[in-house]
């Protein structure tokens, strides 16, 4: 794969404005690209003398920049001429101060995953290592799931509104992985696949990386378009949506409005952030509107990232195939987690309540900090899900996130949600973390601003902004 000068020109956007010497503005934003997938690995780049033509600045400083890439192992240095991609090897890289600062401690607003409900987690283990001796006289290989792990979670569909069988249910490691699977399953090389603009980047990356075409279709800033959706669907082999506390935007489709969608062709609905309602009860799984809705779901951020559990909901056909398809890569999930899940799901009704509150302090939290720290950015208040989409009054998003590690925070840019450069304008910020680590993260957020905004160097005497 190769990127032309001008898209990667068009990738970097306005990237002439901030702190720092133009080469070093032009090696973090270029890092930022490698690092948040938009520059995928081992891309060929573009020549230094096209590079700099297209960005309308001189062939040193583009030929600086990629000498520090190379230094810092983020381009390939055996062929000088074709410069490729790829991320430092842990034993290879050198402590430079780049690398120095990217290793500290960095407030995480990069990832919208909460943390473990502790004692439930700890609970729902034990029992699980207390049932494990009932499975160990047999393989421990289950292709589609472990039979009380399909029952709950085809319980809790049921429980949701939309009537379910454990034939229904395919238990996958995580939703992304359910995702990549009906990807590589169902789709083929160029086939157009419609989607959220903006949406979730992993699913981009799972649909890419099946070589399909992506068809994005523009979420309004109050919700989606049917009309626009029924109709762009009516060429696609596929269409994914995130109506349920829509990642990044926490948008949720309603009720009647889910009934009124026309897709014409096959859907899978993205329902990772389902249980997490924070003001209102969600709307029943958009498959209790139309059957042949393929359902993603995960236990993953209604209890933890580090079980590793998803699931696929289908028709028992196609729950088959898929469990026959993934032997190219796994032969089933862990069965300790599998376990535990379920007691988990078991436990549902008296682990989210707390969970729920929680992260609705969380989000209010956020909310009045950047009400007071950043009053000029324009944010919707989330009905449920893990983060609010903020839209700035200017294109930085990429700059900033490419300083905001020197101001001690992790940062996820606008266009890493999209596609062609969109967002720049956009920042997703989780509430995921405790307030006090929230407000210093917007203090960082704050600093690293004004920095990009008046072009200024911070003082080295400066202190820490966290
Ligand atoms: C919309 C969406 N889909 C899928 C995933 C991946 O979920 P899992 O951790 O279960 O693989 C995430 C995680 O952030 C997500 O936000």
């Amino acid at each position: 794969m190769r990127t032309s000068s001008h898209t990667l020109a068009r990738l970097l956007g306005d990237w002439s404005s901030g702190p720092r010497a133009a080469h070093r503005r032009l090696t973090k934003l270029i890092r930022l690209l490698i690092l948040d997938g938009r520059l995928p690995l081992d891309t060929a780049m573009p020549g230094e003398r096209d590079l700099a033509g297209a960005l309308g600045i001189s062939r040193t400083t583009v030929a600086t920049a990629y000498a520090a890439l190379r230094e810092q192992g983020y381009l390939s240095s055996e062929d000088r001429a074709r410069s490729r991609t790829r991320v430092p090897s842990p034993s290879a890289s050198r402590v430079t101060p780049e690398t120095a600062e990217a290793g500290r401690e960095l407030i995480d607003f990069a990832h919208a995953a909460p943390p473990a409900p502790g004692e439930a987690l700890h609970r729902a283990y034990t029992r699980a290592l207390d049932q494990l001796p009932r499975h160990l006289p047999r393989h421990g290989y289950t292709l589609t799931g472990l039979p009380e792990l399909r029952a709950a979670v085809a319980r809790r569909y049921t429980e949701r509104g939309l009537p379910s069988s454990a034939e229904q249910i395919l238990v996958t490691n995580g939703a992304q992985h359910g995702l990549a699977l009906i990807a590589r399953t169902l789709l083929r090389p160029r086939d157009t696949v419609v989607l959220d603009h903006p949406t979730y980047p992993h699913a981009l990356h799972a649909f890419r990386s099946t070589k399909c075409r992506i068809l994005p279709v523009p979420l309004a800033e109050h919700g989606w378009d049917l009309d626009q959706l029924g109709a762009a669907t009516r060429s696609a082999a596929m269409a994914y949506l995130i109506p349920d506390f829509h990642n990044p935007t926490g948008l949720c489709l309603p009720g009647p409005e889910r009934a009124r969608l026309r897709p014409g062709c096959p859907v899978i609905v993205d329902e990772t952030m389902a249980e997490l309602a924070i003001d209102s009860e969600a709307p029943p799984p958009l498959a209790a509107y139309h059957r042949e809705v393929i359902s993603l779901g995960s236990a993953d951020k209604t209890f933890w990232g580090g079980l590793r559990i998803g699931w696929v909901r289908a028709d028992p056909g196609l729950i088959a195939r898929l469990g026959q398809a993934r032997t190219a890569t796994d032969l089933g999930t862990p069965l300790v987690e599998q376990l535990a899940c379920a007691e988990l799901l078991e436990d549902i009704h008296t682990i989210l309540p707390g969970r729920i509150a929680d992260l609705r302090g969380h989000r209010d939290h956020l909310l009045a900090l950047l009400a007071e720290r950043l009053p000029d950015w324009r944010v919707r208040e989330p009905s449920g899900g893990l983060s609010v989409w903020a839209r700035l009054p200017e294109p930085v998003s990429s700059a900033l996130a490419a300083v905001a590690p020197e101001f001690g925070v992790h940062l996820a840019a606008g266009p890493r949600f999209g596609v062609g450069g969109a967002f720049e304008r956009h920042l997703r910020l989780p509430y995921t973390l405790d307030p006090a680590t929230m407000r210093a993260g917007v203090d960082g957020i704050v600093a690293a601003l004004a920095a990009v905004r008046t072009g200024r160097r911070v003082k080295a005497d400066e202190p820490a902004p966290f």
